[in-house]
Parts: C-alpha cells; sequence; structure tokens
C-alpha cells in the first residue's frame, strides 16, 4: 500500500465515529439531501438487491432498506474496520441490511446478482490501478 493510501486508510478509521456530522456540517447540511435525491434515482424497488460500495456509516443504506419496505436486501462494502463498526452499531437491527467489511477492489464474488449498484462520494478513493477492476465487477455482479 502507498503511503498516500495508508493516510487515507488511517483518516477513514479515525474520523468514521464523526464522519457524517463532519459532511454535514462541512456541506451545510447538504449532503443527506444529495443522498437521498441519488436513492429516488436509483428508485429501489420492493424484492430487489442492491449493493452500496464503500458505504462508509451506512446512512445511505438505511435509506434504501426504507424504500424497498418489507421485501428487498443491501449490502454495504466498505474496506474501514471502524467505518463497518459504526454502521452495524447503527443499523444492524435492520433485518434487509448487511455490512461486509471488504477492500472493493479485491474480487467480491457476485456474479448476476444484483439489480443496482450504488456510490456515492467514493471512487475518488479508490487506486487509479484499482479502478477498472471494480468496474469490471460491477459489470458481473448486475444482474
Ligand atoms: C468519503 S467516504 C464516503 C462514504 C459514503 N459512501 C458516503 O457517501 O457517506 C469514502 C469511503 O470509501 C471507503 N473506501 C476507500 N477505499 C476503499 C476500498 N478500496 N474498498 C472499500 N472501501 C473503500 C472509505 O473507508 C470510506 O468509508
Amino acid at each position: 500500500m502507498s503511503s498516500d493510501a495508508y493516510q487515507r486508510k488511517y483518516f477513514f478509521e479515525k474520523i468514521a465515529p464523526y464522519y457524517d456530522n463532519l459532511i454535514d456540517l462541512l456541506t451545510f447540511g447538504l449532503y443527506p439531501k444529495f443522498l437521498k435525491k441519488a436513492i429516488n434515482i436509483l428508485a429501489p424497488q420492493k424484492g430487489e438487491k442492491v449493493l452500496d460500495l464503500c458505504s462508509g456509516t451506512g446512512r445511505a443504506d438505511s435509506w434504501i432498506a426504507q424504500a424497498f419496505g418489507e421485501k428487498g436486501d443491501v449490502i454495504g462494502m466498505d474496506v474501514s474496520k471502524n467505518m463497518i463498526e459504526v454502521a452495524r452499531k447503527r443499523y444492524g437491527a435492520l433485518k434487509n441490511v448487511i455490512f461486509i467489511q471488504k477492500d472493493v477492489t479485491e474480487t467480491w464474488g457476485y456474479q448476476n446478482y444484483f439489480d443496482g449498484i450504488f456510490t456515492s462520494f467514493s471512487l475518488h478513493e479508490i487506486s487509479e490501478s484499482g479502478r477498472p477492476r471494480v468496474m469490471e465487477q460491477s459489470y458481473l455482479a448486475l444482474k
């Protein structure tokens, strides 16, 4: 891992419990509104499966799950142990949301599985060399 990648990873580990408050403050409260708009565009339907790449604290996943209603599954994937811990603590009780700690540039093992893939404010975090692999896996993982 390059020292830049290491520092970024370290930053997200440290900031995880405060991340949502910080980003809301920095965007004057606009970021959650943007997330909700993006979820509206994705338009998750009852019974669908959605992957959130680099899910952070998982709040978008809780809103995607809300949009499904009773049926539907959302998987949040993030490399940061502390982001995943925060997400599980906040939304782990929702029965159709799970969080997986994983580097999205590694193999996910999903094929023809998801109805939609959501990602927000994250692709820039992935190394340039890792991005084509993420795109390739997204293509394979989508139905
Ligand atoms: C700026 S945050 C965005 C989090 C969330 N998507 C949001 O909109 O609030 C970027 C996230 O990408 C994650 N991330 C960075 N590189 C990653 C990788 N290679 N695999 C998985 N997650 C990664 C970080 O841990 C961090 O949680």
